[in-house]
This record gives C-alpha cells, structure tokens and sequence, in this order.
C-alpha cells in the first residue's frame, strides 16, 4: 500500500539493532538493550529513541546473530504482533537494516534521522540537499503547446495487491497487516469473527476473482483506451512471507491477466513499487552492496508485450525506471521511486547521498531531452515524492526539478502507495515563499486509488481524458465497487457494483467554474482547494464531499470532522508537495505533510504515526 509493508517486527528490529561507535567499551548486555528499547518504544521521544538506537548500534557489533535473536523476542511483546510475523519479519529486513546502521554516520545526525524516518520519534534533520544545477537554465519564454480538443482515454490503475492465497471464509478481522487466509496462528475451530467474502474485504488484499472482475469491466465499460498506466505494487503485504520465488509469478500473472483482457492494442505502461522486490521495500543502490537486477531483469521480460525492446533494455539497465515516446511529442519518465522511500533501509547506509543511482541526475537529462525537442513529458512513479515516506532531501530535489520543466515540459506527473485518492500541487515557490494561489500553482500530482480495499478503503480505479496535443487532463473519472455489500453479492450471486463514483469536474466546477476547453489545471484544483476551506464541516459541501471520495466512499473509513484540526491539515497537505511541508502535527510537536492514507486518517491525524502504530505494520 500505499505505504509500509512494513510489518511490526522491522522496526523493532530497527531499533533493536543499531550500531555505534564507542570502539573502547565492552558490549552492552542483553538487558541494557531491552532496557533501552523498552524505554523507547514507551516514552516515544527522540532521545529515548537515539539512545536505543546506539545501545542495540553497539550490541550488534559484538554479534548481528545475538541482535536479530533479540529483536525477534521483544517484537511480539512490543508490537503486539504474532511471532511467526515478527520472526519472519526480522529474518528479511534486519540484516539489511544493521548492515545500513552500521555504515551511518551518527556523529553526523543520521541517528536523529533514522528515528525520524522508522519511528517517527525525532523531528526532521535540516533539508542540506542544496540548490540544483540544470544543463541550461529555464528558458526566458516558456512555451505550453495548445490544447488540441482531441481527446484520448487513458486508465490508472495502482496497488492492485493480489492475494493468490486468499480463502474465502477465513478471518477477516486478524492482527496482521493482511487477513483472509489461514495463519499457523489461526484457531480454524472457532468461527471468524468475520468471514472473509468471495469478492474481499476491506483488512485484506485482492482476491484474483476481484482482480478479473475489475477487468471484465473494463474491458465492458471503457471503449477506446488509448493507453494504461499501472502505478506499481502487484504482489500482497504479506512481507514476513514473501521470497524472490512467490513475488515473481504473482507478478507475472498479474501482468498477463491485465494484458489479456486490455488485448493486444492497449498498451500499459508500469513503474515499480517498494512491493515488487522481495524483500520488500528494500532496493540496493549502487553504493550499498546487494542487487536486485533479478526483478530488473524479470519486469525487463514480464513487461514485453507493452514495452519497446529499448525501454525493457533501460529497465534492465537503469534500475528499472525508464523513458518511453508513446505517441509523437509525447513521453513518459517512469522513476523507481523506491531511492526516495523511507522503508528502503539501503538508503540509511548512505543519508549524504542525496541522489543514490544518480536517478534524479538521469531525469533531469531526460528532462532537457524533452525541452530540447519539445516533447510534453508525464512523471510516474510509485511513491509519490510528496508523501511522508519519500526522504526530504530526495523530495526536496525533486521540487526543484519539477519547478525548473514546469508548465512547458512537464505536464502531468502520476503516482499511488497511499491507496487513497488525493493529489498535491505544486507552486512557482515551493514552501519556501508561502505563496501558493492560483497563480503560482504550476504542477500536479494524481494519486491514483488503489484496486486493493486494503485497508478500510473500496477497490478502485481511473479513467483520464487527455488533450493529445498538451498532454494535460480534461477529466478524471474514478470507479469503485462498495464492498461493504460483498456478504450480499455472495448471498445473491452477483458480482461487484462497480460503477463511476464521481468525475472530478462534474463534481467540482459547480464550486469552480471550468470551461469545456480548460484542463483540470494545477490552478484549478488550487481554487478546488479554496472552495473546501470554506465551510469543512458541511455534510454535503465540497470539503466533506472530498473527503468520502478519499476512501472511496468507504464506510469502514475514519471521519474528518470540522471540530478538529483535521479539514486544515488535509486541506494544507493537498498544497503539500514535499516531505518537509508541515501539516500535521506530531505527538512530539513536530510536523509532517500528513497522507491520510493508512484507514484511520483521524487518528493518525492527531497523533501522527506513534511509534507504536508503525510498529504494528500499520501501513501500507
Ligand atoms: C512487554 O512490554 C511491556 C512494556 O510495553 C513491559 O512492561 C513488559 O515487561 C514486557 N513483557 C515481556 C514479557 O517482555
Ligand atoms: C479455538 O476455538 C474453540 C472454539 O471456539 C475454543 O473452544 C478453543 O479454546 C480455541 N482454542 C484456542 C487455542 O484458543
Ligand atoms: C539531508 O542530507 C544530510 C546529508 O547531506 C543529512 O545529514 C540529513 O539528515 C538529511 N536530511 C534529512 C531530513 O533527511
Ligand atoms: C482561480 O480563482 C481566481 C480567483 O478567484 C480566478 O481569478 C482564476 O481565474 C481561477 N482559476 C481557475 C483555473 O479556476
Ligand atoms: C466533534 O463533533 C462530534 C459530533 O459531530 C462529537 O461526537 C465529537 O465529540 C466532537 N469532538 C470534539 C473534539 O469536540
């Protein structure tokens, strides 16, 4: 999802298994470790944190084995976690992370920074990623092409999430990040609490049946798809499980089963999620020792029917992000997002290098291609560089990039791992003036909403039309499925409601009048934006309109009421297009942007991801 895979056991193990410097001392005993950790995970401050950190830093210096041991006896107790998850867990990322810990540099900050980015315990580190240069600076005159009024389909889908082990009639309601399946935990002699459908459920991934019935749809219901896009993660969240071996053929399948049903005129352009790779989250960068050219090289392959041989060959050779021409004039950059993501604990080896595999420095190249020959560009990606979890510097960057190719090259930019629908814009100054109105609005960020329910959401999916000349969007259409009804489609033997939840600018220019011929511009979403401040709380005003749609409509998801801060900090994020921006505030004063994305959107609202929550796997 949208989020962290990330299952209790790793950050405990994180924390259990940090190094330290201190090469004089004799090791700290497995008490100091418990004692410390314990500290930490209950007082949640960040000095508690930093503290733990080194202690658990230096134990596992002495010994990774006796490390891993330990982390893999407290994760039950402190996440609250079955073991065979934990253990799971722990064995898959604690090498990775203690070997990362190990190179960091904690004189430097990085201990401040590793608990800011796995425990949410330290407020942010200065953003020092500096101000970039450019092969040529922006040009004086920015031309954007007219829109042409021909208009093309194109659908997003994201997070699709499939559970090729998923049994209908198991327990829906477990205490793991994905349900629906029986767990060597399982008491398969008492009833479930409640029975998983044939069709999902909302703490579990997507059946198969799901997935073809969505695209039996599709294939029904939307003549002309000119294109797909796919925003990545394929494989289910069942991280403690998952191996090389069981995310390639569910990767393949998947892709097949889009394939077939979109025919062999439809092309589909994917990109990579932290999902993809087993285990997951964690994509080595050149820097850091490990590979995963096995994925490279297997999406290279799986991703042929849609590909042209040169972009399977960047995929292969550019870690898996690549720069296609689809259409005269038009190009899509597909980045592996996963070098920003604070899950992927390669990264903390390293937190100086603020462009590991060098993956912004080739977009910016691409870029300039791009402006060189007039070509209208669209980014995708999975992580969005404006959501919590990308690492501020990357984001930081990022902005900039965006601010330098922006409105003239850069016209649309596409991601998804919150599983919610939402977007963010972004502004002429970035945060940094506070200037952010209509005017300076220059980019847009779609997330795309998941196919997975998981968790607390409906399953999802868009259609855009685009200008062909501008490349720009004219229409947003989302569709659902209200899985609160699957008792009853099995009851009756039907099959999902899946029909148009709400086209963007039937249900928004009635608050901001847009012409036929006017894309859904960052300027107009800016004014959208405008018209939720105003009055959040009314049931049937924009704001609380928005909000329904976030979730998909969905029932089992948290409210946002107007007597709490919470319309503000939302409102505030979807101005948000970096890390840094500070919307909502933390337990520990600090802020953050906020993504609203883990089904319980008010509580993480005012609490802000505790320690505890992620800890729990609690995310996407
Ligand atoms: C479990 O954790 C709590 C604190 O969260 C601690 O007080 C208790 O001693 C722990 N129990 C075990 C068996 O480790
Ligand atoms: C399993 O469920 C049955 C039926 O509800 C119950 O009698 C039994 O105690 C449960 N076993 C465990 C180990 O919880
Ligand atoms: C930004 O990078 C510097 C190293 O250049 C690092 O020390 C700092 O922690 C990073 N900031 C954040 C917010 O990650
Ligand atoms: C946004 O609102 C401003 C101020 O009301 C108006 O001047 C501008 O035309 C609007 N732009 C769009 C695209 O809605
Ligand atoms: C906000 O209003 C709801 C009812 O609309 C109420 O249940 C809740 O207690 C209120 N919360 C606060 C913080 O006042």
């Amino acid at each position: 999802m949208l989020f962290r895979p990330l299952t209790a056991a790793f950050a405990v193990a994180a924390i259990c298994t940090t190094t330290a410097a201190a090469p004089t001392a004799t090791p700290p005993t497995e008490a100091q470790v418990r004692e410390l950790v314990t500290k930490a995970a209950t007082s949640k401050t960040c000095e508690d944190c930093v503290a733990a950190l080194r202690v658990s830093r230096e134990f596992a210096r002495d010994s990774v084995t006796a490390a891993i041991e330990l982390s893999k006896s407290m994760c039950p107790n402190i996440t609250k976690s079955p073991a065979d998850l934990c253990n799971g867990n722990i064995d898959k990322q604690m090498p990775v992370f203690i070997e990362s810990v190990f190179k960091a540099d904690f004189d430097r900050g990085d201990d401040k920074a590793i608990c800011h980015y796995v425990t949410d315990n330290c407020p942010p580190p200065p953003v020092t990623a500096g101000t970039l240069r450019f092969p040529r600076p922006k040009p004086k005159v920015l031309t954007v092409p007219a829109h042409s009024g021909k208009l093309i389909n194109v659908i997003h889908l994201s997070d699709w999430h499939v559970d090729e082990l998923y049994e209908p009639g198991t327990e829906a309601q477990c205490d793991r990040n994905t349900c629906c399946r029986t767990f060597p935990t399982t008491n398969t002699s008492a009833p479930p609490i409640r029975a998983a459908s044939t069709w999902g459920d909302y703490h579990c991934d997507t059946p198969v049946k799901l997935t073809r019935d969505l695209m039996q749809f599709i294939k029904k219901e939307i003549s002309d798809i000119d294109f797909g896009i796919l925003t990545g993660d394929i494989p289910p969240h069942d991280t403690w499980l998952e191996t090389k071996e069981t995310v390639v053929p569910i990767e393949k399948h998947s892709y097949e089963t889009i394939a077939s049903f979109l025919g062999d005129g439809v092309n589909v352009y994917p990109t990579i999620g932290n999902h993809e790779v087993a285990p997951a989250n964690l994509y080595p960068t050149e820097k850091s020792g490990g590979s995963a050219q096995w994925l490279y090289n297997s999406l290279s392959s799986q991703w042929s029917p849609w590909l042209t041989p040169s972009a399977r060959l960047q995929v292969r050779n550019n870690h898996g992000a690549y720069s296609t021409s689809p259409h005269r004039g038009f190009r899509i950059i597909s980045l592996n997002t996963n070098f920003c993501l604070d899950d992927n604990y390669y990264l903390f080896s390293d937190l100086s290098d603020t462009d590991p595999n060098h993956e912004l420095r080739w977009l910016i190249s691409e870029l300039q291609h791009a402006e060189d020959h007039n070509e209208r560009v669209w980014i995708m990606g999975h992580g969005a560089p404006y959501q919590t979890s990308c690492l501020d510097n990357w984001s930081d960057l990022y902005y900039q990039v965006v601010l330098r190719y922006s409105p003239h090259v850069i016209a649309e930019q596409f991601f998804g791992h919150s599983h919610v629908d939402d977007f963010a814009i972004y502004y002429e100054h970035g945060n940094e003036a506070g200037v952010k109105n209509a005017r300076t609005a220059v980019g847009m960020g779609w997330t795309g909403p998941s196919v997975t329910p998981y968790k607390n959401l409906n399953p999802g999916f868009r259609m855009y039309k685009i200008d062909t000349s501008s490349w720009n969007v004219f229409e947003s259409v989302t569709y659902i499925a209200n899985l609160d009804q699957a008792a009853q489609w099995d009851a009756k033997s039907e099959t999902p409601n899946w029909h148009v939840e709400y086209s963007a600018r039937e249900a928004y220019s009635p608050y901001v009048p847009l012409s036929a011929d006017e894309p859904l511009s960052a300027a107009w979403w800016h004014n959208v934006t405008e018209a939720f401040e105003n009055d959040p709380g009314n049931p049937t005003g924009p704001f609380q309109e928005y909000w329904k749609r976030h979730s998909k409509q969905s029932t089992a998801y948290a409210t946002c009421l107007a007597n709490t801060t919470c319309p503000q900090q939302m409102i505030c994020a979807l101005r948000s297009a970096t890390g840094v921006d500070a919307c909502v505030a933390a337990e520990n004063g600090f802020k953050k942007r906020g993504d609203g994305g883990n089904g319980e959107a008010v509580e993480m609202v005012q609490e802000t991801r505790p320690w505890s929550m992620k800890m729990c796997g609690n995310f996407w």
